[in-house]
């Protein structure tokens, strides 16, 4: 594998896969590597004649400069992952590579990026936006690869492929959950002890709700998830949005819509770390 740390080395290592013919995939990520993202490479893998993928701790989408600072980087660990799962590249720029003048774009995708996340971490998504825009451009690949435990992300991508008219498939990759049902996050080993053992009672109760939904309402599903886990000593709810898988608006009823999805954000422990999932009614 080939770890490069400038967009003029990337381009060379792409323009001589693309002049053999190679189909490009392109897996974005933060860095901190685990399971989950090792999934979405060897899926790339096995679809793609050569994978990228790049580790950026992209400062421009965290609205909260603490959770920036303490974000895991593990640049040495993640290229030995990525070597044992068959990418061929690895791009790993500087800050100053990727942004050598601020990035002035602003981008708009409503009702899609101003809901959830967007309304709690207000700028967040202009940032995705930016960095996965610039390295789209950049990569050109033919298949992007984003994990579905960031569910509003992926609708927000979408949007500005759309937008920008990229030609490129956008491929949505089931959440990889650890055995007890926690959702892989780079923020989990963030998380004390004490704060694991609780944290997989998110998934216990957004599994159970499923059962819980076939005989009732909407609002009742939305409240009997807030007060399973709000009982929890140290889980705090910060919201759990039933809405429409499409759109990420708000339902009232389940057959509202084709696809309805229940998104979450719990706080966990005392610093706390913000743990996000998401379920999928139908
Ligand atoms: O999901 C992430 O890790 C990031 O938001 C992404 C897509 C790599 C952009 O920085």
């Amino acid at each position: 594998m080939k770890v490069v740390t400038t967009i003029k080395e990337l381009q060379a290592e792409l323009d001589a896969a693309r002049s053999a013919g190679h189909s490009i995939g392109l897996v974005p990520t933060m860095g901190a590597l685990h399971r989950g993202h090792a999934s979405l490479v060897e899926r790339s893998v096995s679809e793609n004649d050569t994978t990228v993928v790049s580790i950026f701790l992209n400062p421009t989408q965290f609205n909260d400069k603490n959770d920036l600072q303490r974000y895991p980087r593990t640049l040495e660990a993640d290229c030995q992952l990525l070597e044992h799962c068959g990418a061929q590249i690895a791009f790993a720029p500087s800050v100053e590579e990727i942004y050598p003048e601020p990035d002035t774009r602003h981008f708009s995708y409503l009702p899609t990026d101003a809901v959830m996340e967007g309304a709690r971490r207000p700028g967040h998504f202009n940032g995705v936006c930016q960095i996965v825009s610039k390295l789209f451009a950049w990569v050109q690949p033919t298949r992007a690869y984003f994990g579905e435990k960031d569910y509003q992300q992926i609708a927000v991508i979408r949007r500005m492929v759309a937008d920008l008219g990229f030609k490129l498939e956008i491929v949505p990759c089931s959440c990889i959950r650890e055995e007890d049902g926690l959702a892989m996050s780079s923020r989990n080993t963030l998380l004390t002890p004490a704060e694991r053992a609780i944290a997989p009672r998110i998934y216990q109760a957004l599994a159970a709700s499923r059962e819980f939904a076939r005989s009732h309402s909407v609002a009742a599903t939305q409240q009997y998830v807030v007060s399973r886990i709000n009982a929890i000593d140290g889980l705090d709810v910060e919201y759990f949005a039933i809405v429409d898988a499409t759109t990420l608006l708000d339902v009232s009823r389940w057959d509202e819509a084709t696809g309805v999805v229940g998104c979450i954000t719990v706080y966990c422990g005392s610093k706390p770390i913000r743990l996000i999932d998401h379920i999928k009614y139908k």
